[in-house]
């Protein structure tokens, strides 16, 4: 029996995936479930027969929280969807040549201020990440930016964060597949809707406040793009939910992750110092430096390989009858792209479970192209672009000024950590010491 609720279901799957193979089923209910785990077969699915399954499953829940399937990671394929993903892509596309870099490498500034004033002190630094991921897009989009202490913001992710946990709760998945139970009093149900309605009313607000106030101020140039296509206000609005959800725990868990690392293997934050020093003389770098800074740009790719943060990516639901790896896959299954374990898949990866951001640089070593940290196809992870500036820059700021230490009192953090829908770090405290 399968313990869905199991604190690194990942880690569970890819168990299975050794003993069973990189394609296996599991019957829940009357839904069947189909794990991919090794880049093959996730590619066969995702990207060779991208349209048999770039749906969505649909549920009762899963309509509550996305405005009736309004949003892009939840909406299941239609071509309503496909122009709300295609406007907001481009959308994204012309901040990734315009303004994202400067909006980033001002709240990497932010951040080692903000480093700067705990002098020293043995700190958890999640929140602090959390802060300036959300700012980026809360930037790009409200050109709104928060302290780690204004409600405003607490009051947002206090509830997204609700919203998702609360969603992936066993009382509320089993109004999905228990249709009476929906008549009965259930408080975590109950409280979901309240965080829904909170969550829309907080939204509207700084939408309005946008339009209002902000829009002919120059940027926020996503949402400027947004309003001037053919896309309705609830698209829009969702579309600012999905940004705010995609865009913000995942990037900040990648930045804790890559701490805990680096706490591990202090060597490897040197070689990235003196890679800035010697290639930069001095200066911050640019996105396009990072051709020029191996090291770094290794270090990347080693973290998003051992922790991809959304291990499973999202379910996908094959929208006809299809096949994968010579088996039958009936419409409607439901696909778990095992993304965690294609990264850890013995026949891709020499010594798959260690941190080894060397691999990457190394003659005939790991390949790039066996990597899916933000899947693949029809349904990529629409951020693709934002998230890669943003880890490459929030990095090299950090480890350009400051280096990454063990509290004395502590040890190293634990690196297993705990899975949901993103895989976040026990927390843990570290100390950052500005460099000379
Ligand atoms: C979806 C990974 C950052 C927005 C996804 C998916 C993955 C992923 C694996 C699921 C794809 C699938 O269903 O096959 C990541 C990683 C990130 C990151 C590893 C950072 C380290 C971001 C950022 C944004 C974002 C910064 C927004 C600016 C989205 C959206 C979707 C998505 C909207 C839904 C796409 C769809 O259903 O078509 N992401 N993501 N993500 N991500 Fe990201």
């Amino acid at each position: 029996m399968l313990d869905l609720a199991r604190d690194h279901l990942p880690s569970h799957l890819t168990t299975l995936a050794r003993r069973y193979g990189n394609i296996y089923r599991l019957q829940c209910g009357s839904t069947t479930m189909v794990v991919l785990s090794s880049a093959d077969v996730i590619r066969e699915a995702l990207v060779r027969k991208w349209s048999d399954f770039a749906g969505r499953p649909h549920s009762y829940t899963g309509d509550l929280v996305s405005g009736g399937g309004c949003s892009i990671s939840l909406g299941d394929y239609s071509e309503e969807w496909k122009t709300h993903r295609k406007v907001t892509h481009s959308a994204l596309q012309r901040c990734v040549a315009g303004p994202l870099q400067d909006v980033i490498k001002q709240q990497a500034l932010k951040l080692r201020q903000v480093l700067l004033d705990y002098d020293g002190a043995a700190v958890d630094l999640s929140e602090d990440f959390t802060v300036a991921a959300s700012n980026v897009i809360t930037a790009l989009s409200f050109r709104k930016q928060f302290e780690k202490s204004s409600t405003d913001l607490q009051k947002l992710h206090g509830c997204l964060n609700r919203i998702v946990s609360l969603w992936g709760s066993p009382w509320i998945s089993a109004l999905d597949s228990f249709p009476l139970l929906r008549k009965l009093p259930n408080r975590p149900f109950s409280k979901l809707l309240d965080e829904v309605t909170r969550r829309d009313a907080l939204i509207r607000t700084h939408l309005e406040d946008f339009k209002h106030v902000l829009s002919r101020s120059g940027y926020g140039r996503l949402l400027n793009a947004l309003n001037r296509n053919t896309l309705t206000d609830t698209h829009v609005h969702m579309t600012m939910v999905d940004l705010l959800i995609g865009g913000t725990e995942t990037t900040a868990a990648w930045l804790c992750w890559t701490v805990g690392f680096l706490l591990h293997r202090p060597e490897i934050q040197d070689q990235v110092y003196e890679e800035l020093c010697s290639v930069l003389e001095g200066r911050y770098p640019q996105y396009s430096d990072r051709r020029r800074l191996p090291v770094l740009s290794a270090l990347v790719c080693e973290v998003l390989r051992l922790r991809p943060v959304a291990p499973l990516a999202v379910p996908h639901r094959a929208v006809r009858d299809s096949s994968i790896a010579g088996y039958f896959i009936p419409k409607d299954s439901v696909i778990i792209p095992n993304l965690f374990g294609a990264h850890h898949d013995p026949a891709v990866w020499t010594d798959p479970y260690k941190f080894r951001p060397e691999r990457f640089l190394e003659e005939g070593g790991a390949s790039l192209s066996m990597l899916l940290p933000f899947s693949a196809g029809a349904r990529l992870c629409l951020g693709e672009s934002v998230a890669k500036m943003e880890l490459f820059l929030f990095t090299a700021y950090l480890l350009r000024d400051f280096q990454l230490l063990v509290p004395e009192d502590t040890s190293l953090p634990d690196l297993k950590g705990k899975a949901t829908v993103v895989l976040k770090a026990t927390p843990f405290r570290v100390v950052a010491r500005p460099r000379p």
